[in-house]
């Protein structure tokens, strides 16, 4: 039934080359949550199926997965899913409540919770998302590369102890002080969880994998270095080697680190191809940082996507030409946002394809 050997052939690669410094027909552009609530079709499919009903069910998935590129013409598709599916597989229980977000009932609230996690195995409980991803590379019949995506270990770590989102992560901090050894063994934990899920996101045929580690804004560079970085470089280390002893191919790897503008040169060392940039940073600085041999993602300003047409192309064309035409994917500076405009998405992506 889940054929990962036959899949047809890719007509549009362009993200692909520019994630590996190759040449590009055109700058390509995909869109952090481009799959989302400002689709009045995601909407509708939202009424009749819980959220993780949709990530779970691979039909529906793949349905959602497919909206965008049905409107725009995007480079890339990104398996519908969520980060937090780790800490599902590792037994917590998370809803996702409309107009509030994600939440756990039950948080970690001591290190003696660690014992209640179900590490072994994890990845056996997220078949699912192989099962979307392989059914998704069929339906798309090659029309652009398949992203599949995870949570970094500090970012999920948050939401595990804080329960939710939260404006200061001041749960997740204090883990990190009061409980140093603890914290590392859950970061530990979840990294090799998350080797695992994506080890089988590429057998199942991811052709792009981004790490998000959404949450690097609450911490201070150092810490960042100090608790985020050595995670997110074992990941790739591992992945890398995992797949490496099969034979299988790594696939490029792109690094998002919202709020971790400050650290792109440690960044641009870790063996992602691919470095996310946040809206506060700027694309010449960036370039500066990070040299010539990382390919740039980003970074317009989500909010940016309130304002005119007229408007948007203007930024959207001046981001463009500040980044170039090598190394560079388009993208906006985080996910877009629930009430954008259709309109404005069409302009962001027509403004990509034409700025230089
Ligand atoms: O990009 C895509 O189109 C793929 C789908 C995707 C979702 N979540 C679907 C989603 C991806 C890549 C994510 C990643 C994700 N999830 C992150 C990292 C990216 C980021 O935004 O920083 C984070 C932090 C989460 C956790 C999460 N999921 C939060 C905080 C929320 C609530 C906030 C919000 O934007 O609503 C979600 C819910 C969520 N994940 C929605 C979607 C489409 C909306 C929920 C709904 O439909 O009810």
């Amino acid at each position: 039934m889940k054929d990962t050997t036959n899949f047809p052939p890719l007509k549009n690669d362009n993200v692909l080359r520019a994630a590996r410094g190759e040449p590009v027909d055109r700058v390509p552009v995909w869109v952090m949550r481009q799959a989302g609530r400002y689709l009045p079709e995601f909407q509708e499919v939202r009424k009749e199926h819980d959220f993780f009903e949709v990530c779970q069910t691979p039909e529906i998935a793949c349905e959602v997965t497919m909206q965008p590129l049905r409107r725009f013409d995007l480079d890339a598709s990104i398996i519908f899913s969520d980060i937090l599916v780790i800490p599902q597989a590792f037994g917590m229980t998370v809803e996702m409540h409309p107009g509030v977000g994600p939440v756990f009932p039950q948080p970690l609230d001591t290190p003696a919770d660690l014992a209640k996690l179900t590490p072994d195995g994890a990845v056996s409980r997220l078949t699912y998302v192989g099962d979307a991803i392989t059914m998704m590379r069929h339906k798309l019949d090659g029309k652009v590369p398949l992203i599949g995506f995870t949570g970094a270990p500090w970012t999920l770590m948050g939401y595990m102890i804080e329960g939710g989102g939260s404006k200061t992560m001041s749960k997740a901090k204090s883990w990190l002080e009061n409980h140093p050894e603890d914290s590392k063994k859950l970061l530990s934990m979840l990294t090799n969880g998350i080797v695992d899920y994506l080890e089988m996101q590429v057998k199942a045929g991811a052709q792009m994998l981004q790490v998000f580690e959404s949450s690097a804004e609450h911490l201070p560079k150092e810490t960042f270095l100090d608790i985020a970085v050595p995670y997110i470089k074992q990941i790739r280390d591992d992945l890398v080697e995992r797949l490496d002893s099969q034979g299988i191919p790594i696939v490029p790897m792109v690094l998002f680190a919202k709020g971790a503008g400050h650290s792109l040169k440690e960044q641009s060392k870790l063996g992602y191809d691919v470095i996310g940039l946040d809206w506060t940073v700027d694309p010449i600085e960036a370039r500066k940082e990070v040299g010539p041999n990382i390919t740039l993602q980003g970074n317009l300003w989500p909010e940016d996507m309130y304002k005119t047409p007229e408007e948007i192309r203007a930024l959207t064309t001046e981001m463009v030409k500040k980044f170039g035409k090598t190394r560079y994917i388009a993208n906006l500076g985080h996910g877009i946002t629930p009430k954008t405009p259709i309109v404005s998405m069409e302009t962001f992506v027509d403004a990509v394809h034409n700025a230089l």
